[in-house]
C-alpha cells in the first residue's frame, strides 16, 4: 500500500469539493458585486443629476460670511452655497459679485484669474466675465449662476437671485 497521496484515490474528490467551493464563493461573489454596481451606479447618477443638484440649491437660500467685508479689492473669497463651490469677488471699483463656480460646460470648477480679471476654467479653457458671469469664450454654453450680495459691516449676505 502507498503513503503517496496521489496515489489514494480517496483524496481527490476532497480536493475536488474545496476548487467547486471556491468557484462556487467566487462567481457569487462577482455575481453580488455586479449587482451591487447595476443598482448603486444609477442612484449615482440620479444623485448627482442636475435635477437633484437645483433641489440642493433651491434648499439654501442664503449664506453669511462674517468678515468678507474686509476682502481687499481685486481680491476673491471661495466659499460653499449649499454643497456647490462659489466664489465672492471684491473688483477693484469696489464692485462686489458672487457666483457659482462650478462650469456650465461639464461642471469643473471655475477660478478666478485677478490679473487678467476673468473667471477661467481649466478643463476647456472656457471664460466668463467676472462682473456679469457671462460665458464669453470657450465651450461654456450658459453663463455661471450669479447670486445677489450685501455688504454690512462685519459680514457679506449672498442670496439667490
Ligand atoms: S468644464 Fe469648463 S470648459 Fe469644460
Amino acid at each position: 500500500m502507498s503513503k503517496n497521496p496521489s496515489n489514494n484515490p480517496s483524496i481527490e474528490p476532497v480536493e475536488d469539493e474545496i476548487s467547486r467551493a471556491s468557484f462556487i464563493k467566487v462567481t457569487v461573489g462577482g455575481m453580488c458585486l455586479a449587482y451591487a454596481a447595476a443598482i448603486g451606479y444609477p442612484v449615482y447618477r440620479y444623485l448627482n443629476s442636475p435635477v437633484a443638484r437645483e433641489a440642493a440649491m433651491s434648499a439654501v437660500t442664503d449664506v453669511a460670511l462674517p468678515g468678507a467685508d474686509k476682502l481687499p479689492l481685486g481680491g476673491v473669497l471661495l466659499f460653499k452655497f449649499g454643497p456647490y463651490p462659489s466664489m465672492l469677488i471684491h473688483h477693484k471699483d469696489d464692485s462686489w459679485v458672487a457666483f457659482d463656480s462650478v462650469c456650465t460646460h461639464l461642471g469643473c470648477t471655475v477660478q478666478y484669474h485677478p490679473e487678467q480679471d476673468k473667471i477661467v476654467c481649466a478643463c476647456h479653457g472656457g471664460q466668463y466675465d467676472s462682473h456679469t458671469g457671462a460665458n464669453v469664450s470657450g465651450p461654456p454654453p450658459k453663463p455661471l449662476t450669479k447670486f445677489n450680495v450685501k455688504v454690512a459691516t462685519g459680514t457679506v449676505t449672498v442670496t439667490r437671485a
